[in-house]
């Protein structure tokens, strides 16, 4: 496990996205896993940044998120297929047929987990992963549990998760308590993965993540058994290594 401490979030964004981009000059037809939230988000603007100086091309490139919120229209603002549309995608030259996002409004929720996994396995697998970090250790939506997913789920929300997104909406009370996420399995079997995690409130995660075991409990801590796993956080974030 490789940690890069940067200054702060704009120097880690920064990093991170010459990171992506990097992957995606060396293999343009690269698949990409994408997260959702605050801390990608300077991530998403660097690239679109290079992306619009020439400096990438992702017309063959192929893109799989990592979560959506159950029954959360598509084109609702907090929803992530709308999140990604606005942050990232409209922006740059990745082709529609090639973003796949698990669709949480589907009729068939367990077909749907079950063709999500099929399709990223016929992509050829993810080549990077990124990953943010929940303040309980969750990634994806892969909650802090005695027992953790291994393939795409439908799962619950913890009341932490539900209060710490409940700033994207009007209240608590608006956030889905579902969601459809990828599982642990799918995550690891990404060949590179890359964590960012900016703040002072993830900290604490951040030093579960790394601390030498792993635990259910900080569902992130399984990253340790990856080979290929960097983490790039800010000083912050970085507040108890
Ligand atoms: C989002 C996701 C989540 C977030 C995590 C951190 O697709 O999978 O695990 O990465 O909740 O969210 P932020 O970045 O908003 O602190």
């Amino acid at each position: 496990m490789r940690v890069i401490i940067e200054k702060d979030y704009r120097d880690l964004s920064k990093k991170a996205a010459l990171l992506v981009a990097s992957q995606v000059i060396l293999k343009p037809n690269s698949v990409l896993g994408l997260a959702t939230g605050s801390t990608p988000l300077g991530m998403y603007r660097e690239l679109i940044q290079m992306y619009q100086r020439g400096e990438i091309n992702f017309s063959e490139v192929s893109s799989f998120n990592l979560d959506e919120y159950y029954r959360l229209p598509h084109d609702n603002p907090e929803s992530y297929h709308y999140y990604m549309q606005e942050n990232f995608f409209k922006h740059i030259n990745l082709k529609a047929k090639n973003i796949f996002i698990p669709d949480g409004m589907a009729d068939d929720i367990e077909r749907e987990c079950r063709d999500y996994e099929e399709t990223i396995k016929h992509s050829g697998g993810i080549d990077l992963q990124i990953l943010g970090i929940g303040s309980n250790g969750h990634v994806g939506f892969n909650e802090p549990a005695e027992q953790l997913n291994v393939t795409t789920k439908l799962v619950n929300l913890t009341a932490e998760t539900i209060e710490a997104n409940s700033r994207f909406f009007d209240s608590a009370e608006d956030v889905p308590k579902m969601a459809v996420s990828v599982g642990m399995a799918t995550i690891l079997k990404a060949r590179r993965i890359i964590l960012l995690a900016s703040g002072e409130n993830k900290a604490e995660a951040i030093k579960n993540t790394i601390s030498g075991y792993v635990s259910t409990k900080t569902p992130a801590s399984l990253l340790q058994t990856h080979p290929e796993i960097t983490l790039i956080v800010d000083r912050a974030a970085a507040n108890f290594l």
